[in-house]
């Protein structure tokens, strides 16, 4: 009777335990992000420059129960994918009960993102954990460098256009890229170093070493962008619509060749403008702020 009592206290014991470790609740997060110079680029070893926003992926479990959500538009070129595996990282490091450690954080995030995107920079990864402004260069496999960007200008207002989601993957249009670079390797190695030298001047506009017109770097940026064929035709023209209208945009991110190519990243000096623009042609606006934090570790109640 004893023996018996006493294996059901041990017993009721560990089914608390049990329910206690299975209503544990933990939740991470992690940012989108946009590229403001060196998409593509970046894959051949040329400096990117990145910002974290402020969109967010979050995970939450308890128990075996899990649930994600996101205001990250999915597939657009806004590290919604990175964001996952960023998050996906940081939620198996609670679990497993480790430290809570960005670089590793950051290491497992980029071998998902390899296991879905092929041959990626591991920029978006990166930007995506450790958050704000981050000047990134993959040198090699083994070695890639990133240091974060003090800005140290005021920043005009960015607005994101999302042209919808592409066809192609970022996988398919890193190949396209590839491509180029198999057929013609002297016009394709062109436009590259120039996009890092478009890369840098982003930078020095950024910490206020030179002076520019900040809209004549998207703009030549996206040209690039376009030579090297991640933009589709629709999208080019209603870049052009724009220009015209006073503004400037380029795509950022991987892009999209047959028809939607993701998100651009626009900035006008005159808001009513461009909003009344946007308006007039159907378009899905909304303003973005950047620089903002990485992977989180958030409360729970
Ligand atoms: C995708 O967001 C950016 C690309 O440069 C690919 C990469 O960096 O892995 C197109």
């Amino acid at each position: 009777m004893i023996l018996t009592n006493i294996r059901l206290s041990v017993r009721f014991r560990w089914t608390l335990c049990l329910t206690n470790q299975m209503v544990k609740r933990v939740k991470v997060s992690a940012p989108g992000k946009i590229i403001l110079s060196g998409e593509h680029a970046v894959v051949y070893g040329c400096p990117a420059l990145l910002s974290a926003v402020n969109k967010r992926l979050t995970i939450t479990q308890w128990g075996d129960k899990k649930k994600i959500s996101s205001d990250i538009p999915i597939g657009c070129g806004m590290g919604s994918s990175a964001a996952f595996a960023v998050a996906s990282s940081a939620l198996n490091i609670k679990l497993k009960g480790k430290k809570w450690d960005l670089e590793e954080i950051n290491k497992e995030a980029y071998k998902m993102e390899k296991r879905q995107h092929g041959n990626p920079s591991g920029g978006d990864n990166t930007i995506s954990t450790y958050g704000g402004f981050l000047w990134y260069r993959k040198e090699s496999e083994q070695l890639k460098i990133f240091s974060p960007i003090r800005v140290k200008i005021r920043l005009p207002k960015f607005y994101i256009i999302n042209t919808g989601k592409p066809y192609e993957s970022t996988k398919d249009m890193i190949l396209i890229a590839a491509e180029l670079k198999e057929r013609k390797p002297r016009r394709f190695e062109n436009i590259i170093n120039k996009i890092g030298i478009v890369t840098k001047s982003f930078l020095k506009y950024f910490t206020n070493e030179e002076k520019m017109v900040f809209s004549e770097l998207i703009k030549e940026n996206e040209r690039l962008l376009e030579d090297l064929g991640v933009v589709s035709k629709s999208t080019a023209w209603l870049i052009r619509k724009i220009e015209k209208i006073g503004g400037a945009a380029k795509i950022s991110g991987a892009g999209g060749r047959k028809l939607y190519s993701g998100i651009l990243l626009v900035c006008h000096p005159d808001e009513e403008k461009l909003l009344n623009f946007a308006k007039d042609e159907h378009l899905n606006i909304f303003p973005i702020r950047l620089g903002e934090e990485g992977v989180k570790n958030e409360k729970t109640n």
